[in-house]
């Protein structure tokens, strides 16, 4: 078989055989396939799509191309979460403590930053010390002592998809439903939860520009799931403006905690305490929806959660003076303000060009070997529904390299779309699909 025979396939729009999609995965892993080659196969599927039998063998062939964790000496069902990415998507960082707090064993695995959005191990390390590197028994007696560790892709876990995805991440290949699908469901599969919540982003600054399109990924995902007898439930959610107002690493950080404890955006405590009442329900936790809320409306309430972020960062060697004093994080050394240049109401923040503002800045990579200044990103001030008079502060610039100012400063006032009418409330949370099918809201 020959990779060049494999890409003219799939090129002109034919369907591969399990055999040429192992033989493409086994060989990139192994290193045998170049980048070259692999980047011409991966616009060739951006391009002509994979069918679900397609799908669902890139999959399984990713799971196979390393070691799948065995989780069963961790007591309870463990539960893992995975968002299709987003700008400012800082939920991991505080549903999994709050799940944990309320008893579900929470062993996640993230990732890093892809294309415009940044990527949960990242934001970890701009916590002093914070080690995501951990091995699997370290990661799995984390979790049984304390409920909770949130760790990269351990040693040899999918690494087809690790390879693949920092590939995705520099060649514009990223936004397609069956890449999307195979690397997220891959490592989850890979990793061994019992059950699995997915958090499908759509809108501007989501991978999946239409509310119709996400629910594709989102049936494509469970579909692969439900048929190798996990529980998946995938919820659709909105990111047509970033979650919250902090993007970047350090900045999301300190946001993170303020939610935890008790004073956080609305946007984002909300899309937390739903995703964790589905964690807690498929957790077995609870049956109800609605008392899986309460138990998560506590773990803010009476501390738990914030504790439990601080037992992570510690356990997992990070310093927790930064969680308990987050002043202590990187700054960058300087805070530009954005003034509005029209009055009006905002009737949109495209997340991707923020994404992408704050990438100019350095929050995320430019290749795969990048360096990312953890201190720098964008604080909003004024957010979707909100009125503005010419002169007001829209947002605020972290940033250490003057010179990029100007570049990260065009792509923030384009991002808002400012106009005299007043702006209808959108959802947050579009449905859900489980294995039952498709609900929307
Ligand atoms: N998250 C992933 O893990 N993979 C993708 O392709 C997109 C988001």
């Amino acid at each position: 078989m020959r990779m060049y025979d494999i890409i003219f396939k799939k090129r002109n729009g034919e369907e591969l055989t399990k055999e040429e999609i192992d033989f493409f995965i086994q060989g990139y892993t192994k290193g045998t396939i170049p980048d070259y080659q692999a980047s011409a196969l991966l616009m060739a599927i951006y391009f002509q799509g994979m069918n679900k039998r397609e799908t669902a063998e890139l999959t399984l062939s990713m799971v196979h191309s390393g070691t799948t964790i065995d989780l069963s000496s961790i007591k309870g069902i463990k539960v893992d979460k995975h968002s299709t990415g987003g700008v400012g998507d800082k939920t991991t960082l505080v549903l999994a403590p709050m799940v944990a707090a309320a008893g579900v064993p929470v062993a996640k695995m993230s990732g890093r930053g892809l294309g415009h959005t940044g990527g949960t191990l990242d934001k970890l390390e701009s916590i002093e010390g914070f080690r995501v590197d951990l091995q699997l028994d370290h990661f799995i007696k984390n979790v049984n002592e304390i409920k909770i560790a949130v760790c990269g892709q351990t040693g040899d876990l999918a690494p087809a998809d690790k390879k693949l995805y920092a590939l995705r991440d520099v060649t514009a290949t990223v936004d397609n439903v069956s890449l999307i699908a195979s690397s997220i469901m891959s490592k989850k599969l890979a990793s061994g939860a019992d059950a699995i919540v997915l958090d499908v982003k759509t809108g501007s600054g989501a991978f999946m520009k239409t509310i119709d399109d996400s629910f594709v990924l989102a049936k494509e995902m469970v579909d692969i799931g439900t048929n190798l007898n996990k529980n998946v439930i995938a919820m659709i959610t909105e990111m047509n403006e970033p979650l919250g107002y902090a993007v970047g690493n350090s900045l999301e950080v300190q946001e993170a905690v303020a939610t935890l404890k008790g004073h956080g955006p609305e946007d984002l405590l909300h899309l937390c305490i739903e995703l964790g009442a589905a964690m807690l329900v498929v957790g077995g936790r609870t049956s109800n929806m609605e008392e899986a809320r309460e138990i998560l409306g506590r773990t803010i309430k009476d501390g738990t959660a914030i504790e439990k972020l601080k037992d992570m960062v510690k356990a997992q060697y990070g310093n927790c003076s930064q969680i308990d004093d987050p002043d202590l994080l990187p700054q960058a050394k300087h805070i530009v303000d954005i003034t509005a240049e029209t009055e009006g109401y905002v009737h949109g923040i495209d997340a991707e060009e923020v994404g992408r503002a704050a990438l100019v800045i350095g929050a995320g990579r430019e290749t795969k070997e990048s360096p990312i200044d953890y201190s720098v990103g964008i604080l909003l001030i004024k957010k979707v529904g909100d009125k503005i008079s010419k002169g007001d502060i829209l947002a605020k610039v972290h940033i250490n390299d003057m010179l990029k100012l100007e570049e990260c400063t065009e792509k923030l006032i384009e991002a808002y779309d400012i106009s005299m009418e007043i702006p209808d409330k959108r959802l947050l949370i579009f449905g859900k699909v489980d294995k039952e099918g498709i609900h929307k809201y």
